[in-house]
C-alpha cells in the first residue's frame, strides 16, 4: 500500500507506457505522491518492460497479471483488480491514456469509486465503432471528470457529444513530449540502421498489428501484397517490426512474409525512433506512429479505412490509403512525391506539466493550455 497517494496512473500496453512516461517523470519533478498500476495487459518484455528500462520508470508499484483474453475476459478481470487498489489507496485523482482496455477498465473502475477520472488523449474518434479502440475511447471519454484533449478537433468532437466545456482542456498530446525527449539521444545511440544494414533516407517501415487488418487473413495478405508491390515498383528495402499479435496470425493462418518485406522483431523505443526518423516513408495502422511520423517530418501512409487522427491528414503528413494492393501503391507513390514541410499539430512538448496544472497537482507551472 502506498500511504496517502494523490493520483494512480494506469496503463497496460506499449503505447500507454510511452505516452504516460512523461507524466510520470513530471509527477516525479513535482514529487507528488503517485503510483503506477499496470494491468499486465502486455507482459511480453518486447512490448512491456523494455520501455521500463529505456524510459527510466520506476518499476509498477501493482501489477495486475490480467494478461491476454477476449475483449470483455480482459476488461472484465482488469476492474475488480483495479477498484481493490483504488480503495486501498483512495487517491484523487486516477490518470488513464489512451484506448485500450486497461484504459476503459482504469476508467470505469475508478468513476465507480470517489475518485476523480483523468483521460489523456482525450476526444480522438475514428466513428468506426466496429473497433474496440473506438468504444474504448468514447466510453473513458464519457466517463472522464478531466478531458485532456490534444488537440482542438479533438475537443469539438467531445463538445458535439454533449461533454461539459469545464472538462475539456487542449493540452496537446504527451507523445511531443516523449519524441523530443528522446529523439537526440536516438539518433546518438541507437545503432538500428547499421544492426540491419539500412542506409537512412533509403528504406520504408511497415507496422501492423491492428485486429481489424491482422485477425483477418484476406485483409492481412492484402496489405502484405500491397506494401511488396510498391517495394518492388520503388526499390525500397521495406523492414516491418512484427508486434506479437501478428506474429502469432501469420503463424496461425500460414502467411509467408513476402520476400521484399524483412520481418524483424519489435524494436526498442530509441530504436523504433531512429527508424522513424530515418525512413523515406511510414506505413503503418498504428495511431501513435501516425502521431510520432508527423512530428518528426516523415510522411506516412495509413493502412486502414479511417483514422482518429484527422490533424496527421489535414497538415499533410499522412493519407488514409486502406489495404488495397493498387491504393497502397498509388498512396505510398503520392506520399513519397509530396513536399514534407508541415507544422506538427500536436502541441508544444509540455502537454504532461499542462495536465497537471490543470489537474491542480503540484506547484503550478506557466504553462497556459495550448488554445481555447
Ligand atoms: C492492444 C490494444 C490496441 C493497441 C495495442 C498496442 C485493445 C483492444 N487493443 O492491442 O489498441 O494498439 O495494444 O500495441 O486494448 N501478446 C503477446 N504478448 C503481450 C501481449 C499480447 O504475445 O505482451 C499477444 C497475444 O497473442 C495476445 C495478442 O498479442 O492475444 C493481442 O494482445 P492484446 O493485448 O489483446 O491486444 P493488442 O493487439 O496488443
Ligand atoms: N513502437 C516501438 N517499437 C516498435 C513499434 C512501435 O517502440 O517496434 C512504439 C512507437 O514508437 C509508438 C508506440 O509504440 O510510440 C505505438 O504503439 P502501437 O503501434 O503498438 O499502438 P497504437 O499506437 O496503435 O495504439
Amino acid at each position: 500500500m502506498t500511504d496517502g497517494t494523490t493520483v494512480t496512473i494506469v496503463l497496460g500496453t506499449r503505447p500507454e507506457i510511452i505516452k504516460l512516461a512523461p507524466v510520470i517523470d513530471a509527477c516525479e519533478e513535482r514529487g507528488i505522491a503517485y503510483s503506477v498500476v499496470h494491468t499486465g495487459q502486455h507482459y511480453s518484455e518486447e512490448l512491456d518492460t523494455v520501455f521500463f528500462d529505456q524510459l527510466e520508470l520506476p518499476t509498477p508499484d501493482h501489477n495486475l497479471g490480467v494478461g491476454s483474453g477476449s475483449q470483455s475476459e480482459q476488461t472484465g478481470a482488469m476492474i475488480p483488480a483495479i477498484e481493490a487498489v483504488l480503495l486501498d489507496e483512495q487517491p484523487e485523482l486516477v490518470l488513464v491514456q489512451g484506448d485500450t482496455n486497461s484504459v476503459l477498465a482504469g476508467a470505469i473502475a475508478a468513476s465507480k469509486l470517489e475518485c476523480e477520472v483523468g483521460h489523456v488523449e482525450a476526444g480522438l474518434r475514428s466513428f468506426d465503432r466496429s473497433m474496440p479502440e473506438e468504444v474504448n475511447r468514447v466510453l473513458a471519454d464519457h466517463a472522464a471528470d478531466y478531458l485532456f484533449a490534444p488537440t482542438e478537433q479533438a475537443a469539438n468532437y467531445l463538445h458535439e457529444e454533449g461533454i461539459p466545456d469545464e472538462r475539456v482542456h487542449i493540452t496537446g498530446n504527451t507523445i511531443v513530449d516523449s519524441v523530443m525527449g528522446y529523439r537526440d539521444l536516438a539518433a546518438e545511440k541507437s545503432a538500428v540502421l547499421d544492426e540491419l544494414g539500412l542506409d537512412a533516407g533509403e528504406f520504408c517501415l511497415l507496422t501492423a498489428h491492428r485486429a481489424e487488418n491482422v485477425d483477418d487473413r484476406e485483409r492481412f495478405e492484402s496489405l502484405l501484397d500491397g506494401v511488396a508491390r510498391f517495394a518492388r515498383e520503388s526499390d525500397l528495402d521495406v523492414v516491418y517490426p512484427v508486434h506479437p499479435r501478428a506474429a502469432e496470425r501469420l503463424a496461425a493462418f500460414d502467411i509467408g512474409m513476402p520476400a521484399e518485406i524483412t520481418p524483424i522483431d519489435s524494436q526498442d523505443f530509441l530504436d523504433f525512433l531512429r527508424l522513424e526518423s530515418t525512413a523515406t516513408l511510414v506505413l503503418t495502422d498504428s495511431g501513435g506512429v501516425q502521431e510520432e511520423t508527423c512530428i518528426l517530418g516523415t510522411p506516412c501512409v495509413t493502412l486502414r479505412d479511417n483514422t482518429e487522427r484527422p490533424e496527421t491528414v489535414d497538415v499533410g503528413a499522412n493519407r488514409v490509403i486502406g489495404i488495397g494492393p493498387e491504393s497502397i501503391v498509388a498512396g505510398a507513390r503520392e506520399a513519397l512525391d509530396s513536399p514534407n514541410d508541415w507544422e506538427n499539430p500536436f502541441g508544444d512538448g509540455r502537454s504532461a506539466e499542462r495536465i497537471l496544472d490543470i489537474a491542480n497537482l503540484g506547484p503550478t507551472t506557466s504553462v497556459e493550455e495550448v488554445c481555447g
